[in-house]
């Protein structure tokens, strides 16, 4: 096969040595067996159409390959798959500065789309942690959301138009960066969010922001988890937050060791919201601040001076992922109505106490959106594969929560290999049923991202 893929794309576009299929058969899970039979790189719109229609032929499988920092396993190929990475298709083709577009390469690096539109400026809202590696095909296909989602919205929010190439081997040029559109389906919002599973995300036509003013980040100790809402109405009401954020005082303690850093606040306290917001509303932000000191839901806080220190207090945000990684934790990614939080993290943290009383859990998020990150953590004596065995018992009872509540078991990571079996507990049969009608009408030879998103 490895001949057959030089010959339709050229020989330094295809890589079958094993350092290449072990690294670009994975993304940032762990536990999955990696196994693809090749990686290829196309490098235009047409050589993806050949692909697929080779990989139609032949009977191939393929898995879309971006920054590969997804933590559901939806890149991983662990059965002989062809991986296609985008990693040569990463230009910026046109910039339109009238409609403020940009159309990109999905292999393009999120930071590459943000620096640009600063160069421009102009703003790229969505921003995460990885933003340094991800790639915006990745971005668009798990619907990216991140830490700027109270304000800016997700990845769907952004995206004007895309070329995309089908199972069937079609080039789809949906919506070609238009506002409005009213003709009927937008198979554009279908691909987004897709893992893949429906089509080769190829361009992306993404709209830009107005440069925002200057930002000012604050964090905050607040003991009791109810009163993280209490402070995020009280700050929403006079100041334009761009981002509420919360941590643990464990994850915070785990990312402070990581990093060598010291504590924003003289005392430690359970929770940390982390709050980003326009610099001219400095004095509403003072005056909320002392209104939650006065009413005890804070207790103390820290407010950046300069954009390094607010890239300081960020960093004990950001920072928390990697810091525990070590630990393999069993990741959840969570999400319930706004109002629900308080309720769904002690329901949580209750069953986990009694029925794992080993068992460390590490939370933060992005709780002004609903979105909880739940991370438990390793054990030290425990072996990585009775870890993820045991988190995977404990889904049914964490999900049921979930579902109690009609929340998300996955509000951004999607839902890839890890969370395909508990789908059930968001999404009802009757629009599994649909989901699974629409990618044999997408998909109809099963080639494109097997396995990944439905049982
Ligand atoms: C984050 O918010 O830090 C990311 O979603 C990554 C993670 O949850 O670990
Ligand atoms: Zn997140």
């Amino acid at each position: 096969m490895s001949q057959a893929l030089s010959d339709l794309l050229g020989s330094k576009q295809v890589r079958t040595d094993p350092e290449s299929l072990k690294n670009y058969g994975k993304d940032w899970t762990n536990g999955f067996t990696v196994a693809p039979s090749a990686i290829v790189f196309p490098e235009s719109n047409d050589q993806v159409v050949d692909l697929v229609r080779y990989a139609i032929d032949q009977n191939v499988q393929l898995v879309p390959s971006g920054g590969r920092t997804g933590l559901s396993g939806g890149a991983v190929a662990g059965q002989g798959e062809v991986v296609v990475s985008f990693d040569r298709m990463n230009k910026i083709l046109d910039f339109n500065a009238e409609d403020r577009l940009v159309t990109c390469q999905a292999g393009v690096i999120t930071q590459t789309l943000q620096e640009f539109a600063e160069a421009q400026g102009l703003f790229y809202p969505v921003d995460f942690a990885s933003a340094g590696s991800s790639q915006i095909g990745g971005n668009v296909s798990t619907n990216a959301g991140g830490i700027k989602v109270i304000r800016y919205g997700l990845t769907r929010d952004w995206v004007a138009g895309m070329r995309v190439v089908t199972g069937g081997g079609e080039l789809l040029d949906c919506n070609a960066g238009l506002v409005k559109n009213a003709t009927g389906y937008d198979l554009r919002h279908l691909m987004i969010g897709a893992e893949g599973t429906l089509g080769l995300v190829c361009e992306v036509d993404v709209r830009l922001a107005a440069m925002p003013e200057p930002q000012t980040v604050m964090v905050v100790g607040v003991p009791k988890v109810e009163d993280l809402l209490a402070v995020l109405q009280a700050f929403s009401k006079n100041v334009t937050l761009s981002a509420f954020e919360f941590f643990s005082d464990l994850a915070l303690a785990k990312v402070q060791a990581h990093r060598d850093l010291p504590s924003p606040l003289a005392e430690s306290v359970a929770f940390y919201a982390l709050m980003e917001f326009d610099t001219s509303g400095l004095d509403a932000a003072s005056e909320a601040f002392n209104d939650c000191m006065e009413a005890g839901w804070v207790v103390d806080g820290v407010i950046s001076q300069s954009d390094a220190q607010a890239a300081a207090l960020w960093g004990l945000r950001e920072g928390i992922s990697e810091s525990i990684a070590p630990y393999t934790p069993y990741k959840n990614d969570l999400s319930v109505t706004i109002k629900q939080v308080p309720e769904f993290l002690r329901d949580v943290d209750r069953y986990v106490a009694e029925s794992y009383p080993d068992f460390e859990v590490c939370w933060y998020g992005h709780i002004g959106d609903g979105n909880l990150h739940l991370n438990i953590l390793k054990p030290d004596d425990m072996s990585v594969e009775d870890f993820m065995a045991q988190g995977h018992a404990m889904s049914p009872s964490i999900f049921a929560l979930v579902e109690e509540r009609k929340g998300s078991i996955s509000a951004e990571h999607g839902v890839g290999l890890l969370k395909k079996d508990f789908l059930g507990y968001t999404r009802s049969e009757a629009e599994i049923s649909l989901m699974r009608g629409l990618k044999d009408l997408f998909d109809p030879h099963q080639i494109l991202n097997p396995g990944k998103l439905l049982v």
